[in-house]
């Protein structure tokens, strides 16, 4: 597979300018890409690695509706805190470039003119929502009203984030316009279809009979579309952020943000390599990797490659896409609006030189094949016990030893005994599998075998314990501190993937080479060859550094947890069917006092209440346990309804029921008179 390609060109998903980015967007496609890439440049592989901001789209007017500015200056806002986040952890685009660029909005205008003219797309005209006070069409975010499946208010019309359901914005109960608050009317539309139903055959044969090595996530996610059946994708749109749509009579509209963006790919490649981005784009010699979370699958596997195909003019489609699934956040789902993630510039600033850090818990802990858990007790678990207590510890041990012994200069090895060369021997069989999982897309494997290095490091030097040998024999300490100093070169190498600033920091100590050819070699450093001043590889992570984490994390939760006890308390059930007032007048409603109240045994949530109803003292039991004691409730004058057939709970006979109001939240209240009536007076 490999060998047929002179080159890789890899892209990482346009991020939305519409906030920064967080650790499930580092984990889902940044981190791995990276990973990727730097493994082949240390290969001396031909990589382009291209990104670049996502600046159009809906959730971008929004945010500049709420904030009271420009659609632009939030796109300039979070483009440059964005593209600081991503150099701060090494994330070193070829170009990070953005889709508001004259480079793009002229490319992407070509690209659509060019299908235009071609006849590639069809027009239909449609009814959509139009706001009539705004005077302008409403994308489905922009439509507010009640959810018809679970009735929450605010749904959107494209989903309710309450329970979840995809909704179109005509199911929405009581439609309202996010802009003006005015009821949205239906206005006829023409836009432009991107035909996808007539591409189901050849994507059918390109991925699902010619791309089998695909992770199963995707592959199945693309099998799955394609049985569907696939319709027609409207690719422009009633907005006015956006590229224009660049024909005549397309006032007012712009291509669709999931046209656009994916030719930003392309655009951006332009940007850097205006008269060589062909090579890249349109021959077969390049192999084409699209780095991805699983929400952005069917538009790199399926509409991507078809307008890719529509244009023809030799332009390749991907090679692979792997796509990512979603990381948690201490158990629940990271959510940009809620607040709940941990930011990329947040981090930096918090956790300053600990970058590798979380590139390496990232990865450790990646959402490969299932949603996985991101937790900070976890992230000081394994910077404490994995990357100080076994890499640092290791690489540590044996530079510092050097020193004291050999003045810092590589001592020479003598006679190997087994334990040396069966040692020795472990790596290069550890680089292997490492290739074939990186090159499989296999981070979280590749990062074990790079660890099972430092593992094995780590053990050999304490159980050769050169510390005691010194003391009888320098021969062997000198051999054992050789074969330990070549471990670390190793380890700086196969760890420049996984955590840069570590590896280049490694190999200055070391003065040693960064190229995978050489590792596994037991000579990487030559006899006498001298190293720096040791400095410790990776700090601890103390608890108080992860409890400001937790603290922050636990008081948004507190008060998403009271926002929604509020909401729910405020809701208010539906009312009844209509009755007449024959069937109101045949309860029979009268004033009581609690005369005594104790528990049922056994229950949680029933009290047995005698009382005085003004015609007997008789004995009812109450669900209300959970809501009084019974010594609260003795003495009080409540509301019962008297006529209600008698029945038997728990044994006792319970003759009528207490009127009691309940709130959307489940609170409830005994009613009672305004002031104290004699017992026995009707209420109707
Ligand atoms: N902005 C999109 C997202 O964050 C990804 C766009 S990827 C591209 O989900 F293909 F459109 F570039
Ligand atoms: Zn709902």
């Amino acid at each position: 597979m490999e060998k047929k390609f002179k080159r890789t060109l890899v892209t990482c998903a346009l991020p939305y300018a519409n906030g920064p980015v967080h650790i499930g967007h580092l984990a889902g496609v940044y981190v791995p890409a990276d990973i990727y890439v730097r493994y082949l440049r240390m290969r001396g592989r031909e990589v382009l690695y291209v990104c670049g901001s996502d600046e159009h789209g809906v959730p971008i007017t929004i945010k500049a509706r709420q904030q009271g500015c420009t659609p632009q200056d939030i796109v300039d806002k979070y483009h440059n805190i964005i593209a600081d986040s991503f150099k701060g952890f090494g994330i070193n685009f070829d170009i990070y470039g953005r889709t508001s660029s004259e480079t793009h909005t002229k490319n992407a205008s070509e690209f659509f003119k060019k299908l235009y003219d071609e006849g590639k797309f069809i027009s239909k005209e449609s009814e959509q929502y139009y706001d009539p006070e705004a005077k302008t069409f409403l994308a489905d975010r922009y439509i507010v009203g009640t959810c018809p499946k679970c009735g929450a208010e605010g749904a959107y019309g494209d989903q309710c984030e309450k329970c979840g359901s995809t909704l179109s914005p005509e199911e929405l109960i009581n439609p309202k316009s996010k802009l003006s608050g005015a009821e949205p009317v239906k206005k006829k539309t023409t836009h432009w279809y991107l035909p996808l139903d007539k591409d189901e055959q050849w994507i059918r044969e390109w991925i699902l009979d010619g791309h089998k090595e695909w992770r199963s996530n995707v592959y199945g996610q693309v099998k799955s579309w394609l049985d569907g059946g696939l319709q027609p994708r409207a690719v422009t749109r009633d907005l006015d952020w956006g590229v224009p749509v660049p024909v005549e009579g397309a006032e007012g509209k712009v291509l669709y943000v999931w046209f656009d963006a994916p030719i930003g790919y392309i655009s951006n490649t332009r940007e850097l390599l205006p008269d060589d981005w062909e090579k890249w784009w349109k021959s077969e010699d390049t192999r084409l990797v699209h780095f991805i979370g699983k929400d952005n699958i069917v538009f790199h596997c399926i509409v991507f490659p078809a307008m890719l195909k529509a244009y023809g003019d030799g332009y390749i489609l991907p090679d692979n896409v792997p796509a990512n699934e979603f990381l948690n956040l201490e158990g629940d789902k990271i959510s940009t609006s809620r607040g709940w993630a941990v930011w990329a510039h947040e981090y930096l600033k918090d956790f300053p030189g600990k970058q590798d850090v979380l590139r390496y818990v990232l990865t450790a802990n990646a959402p490969e094949t299932k949603d996985n858990d991101f937790s900070w007790k976890d992230f000081q678990q394994r910077n404490n016990s994995e990357l100080v207590a076994i890499f640092g510890n290791f690489v540590n041990r044996a530079i510092v030893l050097t020193h004291k012994y050999f003045g810092g200069k590589v001592p020479s090895a003598g006679q190997m005994l087994d334990i040396d060369k069966e040692t020795l021997w472990q790596v290069p069989a550890l680089k292997e599998s490492m290739e074939k999982n990186i090159e499989n897309f296999k981070f979280r494997e590749a990062l074990k075998d790079a660890m099972s290095i430092a593992r094995l490091g780590n053990k050999y030097i304490s159980d050769t314990e050169p510390w005691k040998v010194a003391k009888t024999d320098m021969d062997r300490c000198a051999t054992i501190l050789n074969v330990s100093l070549q471990i670390c070169a190793d380890l700086a190498i196969a760890f420049e993937p996984f955590t840069p600033f570590a590896a280049q920091r490694l190999r200055k100590m070391l003065g040693s080479p960064l190229d995978w050819e050489i590792l596994g070699r037991p000579t990487i450093l030559p006899v006498g060859h001298v190293l720096a001043e040791p400095e410790l590889l990776f700090a601890k992570v103390e608890d108080a550094e992860i409890d400001v984490q937790l603290e922050r994390l636990a008081k948004i939760r507190a008060e998403r947890e009271a926002a929604a006890a509020a909401e729910a308390a405020r809701q208010v059930a539906p009312q009844k069917e209509e009755c007449s007032f024959e069937d109101f007048e045949k309860m029979d409603i009268r004033t009581a006092t609690v005369l005594e109240a104790e528990r049922v045994p056994k229950t949680d949530k029933l009290l047995k209440l005698t009382i005085d109803t003004g015609i007997d003292r008789r004995v009812i039991v109450s669900g209300i346990a959970e809501y009084y004691s019974p010594e609260e409730m003795v003495g009080k004058q409540i509301c019962i309804l008297a006529n209600l057939k008698p029945r038997v709970i728990k044994g006792i006979e319970s003759k009528g029921m207490i009127l009691m109001a309940k709130q959307g939240d489940g609170k409830m209240r005994f009613v009672t008179p305004q002031e104290p009536l004699t017992n026995g007076s009707q209420i109707g």
